[in-house]
């Protein structure tokens, strides 16, 4: 029984860090930017998809995420939120899928066009 307890430790372990790494949220610093990101047609319908409902104008939320000055200015909280490095959004999560993530945080580095 004892020569077997490492291999159910082991076992828990792998278990449960696969369990986590389903929920994590991507921190990859700096994706892979090959493609272009385009404010028009991937960030703004991103933004009106998951956020705009309560962040449009007239919410009660501190943030207005509608176009692409308020967009561009919030840029760093808006990827720590959907990072989960603030309060994680959309609220209540789920997170947005990694490749949104990063996506948003191409745009970031490709500085923020609005193309
Ligand atoms: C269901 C409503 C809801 C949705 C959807 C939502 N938010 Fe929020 N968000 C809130 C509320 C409520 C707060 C906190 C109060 C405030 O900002 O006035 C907040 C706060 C934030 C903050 C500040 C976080 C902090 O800890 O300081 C950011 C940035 C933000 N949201 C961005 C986003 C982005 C980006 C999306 C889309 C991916 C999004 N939110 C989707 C309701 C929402």
């Amino acid at each position: 029984m004892m020569k077997l307890f490492p291999l159910f430790a082991l076992s828990f372990i792998i278990g449960l860090s696969t369990a986590c790494s389903k929920q994590k949220v991507s921190t990859l610093t700096n994706p892979n930017c090959t493609d272009s990101v385009y404010y028009s047609t991937q960030i703004k319908p991103m933004m009106d998809t998951y956020c705009l409902s309560c962040h449009g104008v007239g919410n009660s939320t501190a943030y207005t995420i509608t176009d692409h000055s308020n967009t561009s200015s919030n840029a760093t909280n808006i990827l720590k939120a959907m990072r989960g490095e603030l309060q994680l959004m959309p609220q209540n999560g789920p997170a947005l899928n990694d490749s949104l993530i990063q996506q948003f945080n191409c745009w970031i580095n490709q500085g923020k066009l609005n193309n």
